[in-house]
């Protein structure tokens, strides 16, 4: 079949979540070595800050963003997967973490929050993300003016290309590149809201 023929949304469909099973393997003994996320976000994380972690996973990010706002701060951990989540929740019970971690079950389709945030990770995730215009949209509402946005997606998964595009988009929904941070087997980059 030639791929004029194919029903775009058939392709939208195919974008796999990466299914909760697999968070062991996401979060292994070795991924410290390659991901600090302390060291990652330190540049932009302050404490006291609302950051949301979108695509959260098993929260290992979560886990290092809340150590970074400290008491005062809040980090919205969010995922379309309960089991996901109660992974999260677990973790930061065990860390003593808790009462700065909140989780949040997103839509397939929307994020569905209603406060803003200061900061925004989407950490090897929008790859995953049925509409990718729609949920940059919504990270936009609800970031603070001058709040940023970090985007980090797996270079296995994603290619310049695709990359390009994704950067190219987040620039029609307003955003403005301000970096492009390094992040190990990622690609990456740094958005922010000025209005
Ligand atoms: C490859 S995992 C990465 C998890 C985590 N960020 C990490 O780096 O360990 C992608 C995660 O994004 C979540 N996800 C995919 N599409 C999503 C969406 N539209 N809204 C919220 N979460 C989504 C999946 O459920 C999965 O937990």
């Amino acid at each position: 079949m030639k791929i004029e023929h194919i029903d775009s949304s058939i392709i939208e469909r195919k974008k796999l979540v990466c299914p909760w099973q697999l968070a062991p393997i996401i979060d292994n003994r070795l991924r410290p070595l390659v991901h600090n996320p302390q060291k990652i976000f330190a540049p932009y994380v302050e404490t006291g800050m609302t950051v949301l972690d979108v695509g959260c996973g098993a929260g290992f990010t979560s886990l290092g963003l809340a150590k970074l706002v400290g008491e005062e701060g809040l980090v919205i951990a969010a995922d379309l997967q309960p089991k996901m989540l109660s992974i999260v929740k677990e973790r930061a019970v065990r860390a003593g973490l808790s009462n700065r971690i909140r989780i949040h079950l997103c839509s397939p389709e929307r994020i569905g929050l209603q406060e803003e945030v200061d900061f925004a990770v989407a950490f090897f995730m929008v790859h995953e993300v049925p509409d990718v215009r729609t949920f940059l949209e919504e990270i936009y509402e609800l970031l603070k003016n001058g709040g940023q946005f970090f985007v980090t997606e797996p270079i296995i998964h994603v290619g310049l290309r695709a990359f390009r595009q994704l950067m190219r988009e987040a620039r029609d929904v307003g955003f403005e590149i301000t970096g492009r941070p390094s992040v190990r087997f990622g690609r990456t980059v740094l958005l922010v809201k000025l209005e």
